[in-house]
């Protein structure tokens, strides 16, 4: 049997988001559709970022006079197509053969940018030969071993990336039980495409009760940062903030943004959900850094909602695993181009032209 044409495999990309999320869940193994999914404990943080978007209601203006419609935004300066970008997640080759090779091209053909992480299952220089031209950012995870920090970021610089994104919520892994029920194991199954001496998060902490002990990377503080200055001229993008206190401690030791993240409810199960804490974040320092915000953006509105809180862009998760799951780089680039027309379409009824008319007058709080 030949493999199908580009053109086959996309009329079987289904269209909607809720066929697309089903259609995935039957491309992947069991064990790695729990990977994707899950969240953390009983997954009430998983579940508290979609419930957030159901508290807010856009505000649209009728007769604006809208003939035209321009997503147009820059992110750090650099020009995307779309307020929104693809973020860091592990283990493409997992999902599917195209990998984080086909994710990055798919994120070049349609101008999105797109983050990849430590623990790709391609290496950094082979991703970044898929998308020369496309705006992309690396993603560390704190690396036991110092050395190894310096030379991810050091090869990132030289491969092109744009920035380099901080993950400061995984001290270790949170408590991942739909995973362990399903029998994923990351560290033991998959190959790190950036190299043998780059570990993953540590599962647990070691030890017995009462005494733990975490590895040497998870012991950080925001020193690391000014340490990351030393030896980079990237901007550092410092993802995992949940309070004003933390987004300013982050941006006094040389963030050049924040992410508002929870890790899509991975990590610390009982944590807010983003949507609520951005405001604050933007509050503290949205004035002198760029603020983005990811967990649970699934709809056109979505976007529009983070947006007119303050957010300057939004990032994907798991719809983008789903896309790439079903039908690898070229279900991506479709579903890019698919989000991109529902923002498009939300802006026109909403009566706004452009991302710059998108202010906090675009939504309230929905009225019980
Ligand atoms: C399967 C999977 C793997 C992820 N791996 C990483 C990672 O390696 N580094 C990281 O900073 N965040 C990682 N994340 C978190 C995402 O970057 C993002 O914060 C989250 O998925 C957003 O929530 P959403 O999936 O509801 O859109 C991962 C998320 C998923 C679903």
């Amino acid at each position: 049997m030949t493999d199908p044409t580009p053109d086959e495999r996309a009329t079987k990309i289904p269209l909607t988001l809720d066929e697309l999320e089903e259609v995935a869940a039957t491309c992947v193994r069991p064990a790695v559709w729990a990977y994707i999914q899950g969240g953390a404990g009983d997954e009430r943080t998983l579940e508290w970022n979609r419930e957030a978007y159901r508290r807010w209601v856009l505000v649209p203006r009728a007769m604006t006079g809208v003939q035209e419609i321009d997503l147009t935004t820059r992110i750090l300066g650099v020009r995307a197509s779309a307020p929104f970008y693809i973020s860091p997640m592990a283990y493409h080759g997992e999902v599917h053969a195209d990998g984080e090779p086909g994710v990055a091209s798919a994120a070049a053909r349609v101008g999105v940018l797109a983050a990849f992480g430590t623990l790709s299952s391609s290496s950094l220089e082979i991703i970044a030969a898929a998308q020369p031209q496309g705006p992309r950012w690396f993603q560390l995870y704190l690396q036991p071993d110092p050395v190894v920090n310096r030379s991810l970021v050091e090869r990132a610089e030289s491969s092109g990336y744009g920035a380099i994104i901080v993950t400061v919520d995984v001290p270790v892994l949170g408590v991942r039980d739909r995973q362990a029920r399903a029998g994923f194991a990351i560290d033991a199954s998959v190959p790190i495409g950036n190299g043998a001496d780059v570990r993953p998060p540590a599962r647990a902490p070691e030890g017995v009760a009462p005494r733990f002990r975490l590895p040497p990377g998870a012991g950080a503080t925001w020193e690391i940062l000014r340490e990351l200055r030393g030896y980079t001229r990237l901007p550092l993008v410092v993802k995992g903030v949940l309070s004003s206190r933390d987004a300013r401690k982050a941006v006094d030791a040389g963030a050049s943004a924040i992410i508002v993240s929870n890790h899509g409810g991975r990590q610390l199960d009982g944590a807010s959900a983003t949507l609520d804490v951005l405001p604050e974040v933007v509050a503290e320092v949205g004035s002198s850094v760029e603020v983005y915000v990811d967990g649970g953006v699934r709809r056109g509105a979505d976007v529009l909602l983070a947006l007119s809180l303050g957010a300057r862009a939004v990032g994907l998760g798991r719809p983008v695993l789903w896309a790439l799951a079903a039908g690898g780089g070229l279900g991506v680039e479709q579903y890019l181009r698919q989000l991109a027309v529902e923002v498009a379409t939300t802006l026109a009824l909403c009566g706004r032209r452009s991302i710059s008319e998108i202010d906090r007058s675009l939504c309230a709080p929905r009225r019980a």
